[in-house]
C-alpha cells in the first residue's frame, strides 16, 4: 500500500466512529412530531383573520411548540412512543414544557382544522344542529356563551366546545394551552369539536385588545364541515 493513501489503507469499520452514529441516533429521533403546512392559503380567512397574523402564528408560534416538544424528547423518551392526542390524555406525568407545548401543538392543529376557506365552511350537520339547538336553544345561543367563555378568559387560553364523556355538548375554557382532553383538576374534561385560541398572537395585529370583535368575526370562518367531523366521532 502506497504510503501516501493512509485513509484507504483499512477498509474494516472503524469501532469508534459508529460508536458515535449509535450514540447520536437517539438524537436524530426527536423529529417525532411536525407541522403540518396550513390546510389552506395564509390570507384565506381574510378579512376576518389576517394574512400577516396567519402566517406569523403558524409559522412562528406553532412552530416553536412543535420544536419545544420535540426537544423534550430527548429527557422524556416515552413521548416518542405516544400519539399527540394521547399525551394530553396523561399530561399530569409531564412537566410544565410538555404540558404548555404538547398542549400548543394539539390545540393549533386543531385550531386550523376548524376554520376554512369562504365556501368550505358549511353548516352544522343534522344530527350536531339538533344537540345545538336542545342543549343551547339555538345557534346563536350557542355563539353568545361560547364568545363569553372566550371574552371572560382571563389572560391567555382558548374556548372549547366539548362532547362530554356523558355525550353531552357543553361550553369551557382553558387558561394557556391547556385542553379539555388533559388529566388535570381544573379542566372540565371532553372531546374537543371546536376551539378559539384566545391568546393575543392570534389577533392583536388586526384587533388590538378588542377579543370580543374578533371572537364574534370568527364564527365567520368556522369550518363546521370539520365539526360536524369531529361531532360524529366523538358521539360513536
Ligand atoms: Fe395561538
Amino acid at each position: 500500500m502506497h504510503a501516501s493513501m493512509p485513509f484507504h489503507s483499512n477498509p474494516r469499520p472503524r469501532p469508534l466512529l459508529i460508536g458515535i452514529i449509535v450514540a447520536c441516533l437517539p438524537g436524530l429521533a426527536v423529529a417525532q412530531f411536525s407541522l403540518a403546512p396550513l390546510p389552506y392559503p395564509a390570507d384565506a380567512l381574510e378579512p376576518h383573520i389576517d394574512k400577516t397574523t396567519m402566517e406569523i402564528h403558524h409559522g412562528r408560534h406553532h412552530n416553536a411548540y412543535v420544536n419545544n416538544l420535540n426537544a423534550q424528547i430527548m429527557t422524556n423518551p416515552e413521548l416518542a412512543n405516544l400519539s399527540l392526542e394521547a399525551i394530553q390524555g396523561r399530561i399530569s406525568q409531564f412537566n410544565t414544557a410538555v404540558r404548555n407545548n404538547g398542549g400548543g401543538h394539539y390545540n393549533h392543529d386543531l385550531f386550523w382544522q376548524v376554520m376554512a376557506p369562504v365556501g368550505q365552511r358549511g353548516a352544522p350537520g343534522a344530527a350536531l344542529a339538533a344537540d345545538i339547538t336542545q342543549t343551547f336553544g339555538s345557534l346563536d345561543d350557542l355563539k353568545k356563551r361560547f364568545d363569553q367563555a372566550a371574552i371572560t378568559r382571563f389572560g391567555s387560553g382558548w374556548a372549547w366546545l366539548i362532547v362530554t364523556p356523558e355525550k353531552k355538548l357543553a361550553i369551557t375554557s382553558t387558561p394557556n394551552q391547556d385542553n379539555p382532553l388533559m388529566d388535570l383538576p381544573d379542566v372540565q374534561r371532553g372531546t374537543p369539536i371546536l376551539g378559539l385560541d384566545v391568546w393575543e398572537h392570534a389577533y392583536y395585529l388586526k384587533y388590538q385588545n378588542k377579543r370580543g370583535e374578533y371572537a364574534t368575526n370568527w364564527w365567520n370562518v368556522v369550518n363546521w364541515n370539520e365539526v360536524t367531523r369531529r361531532y360524529d366521532a366523538a358521539m360513536k
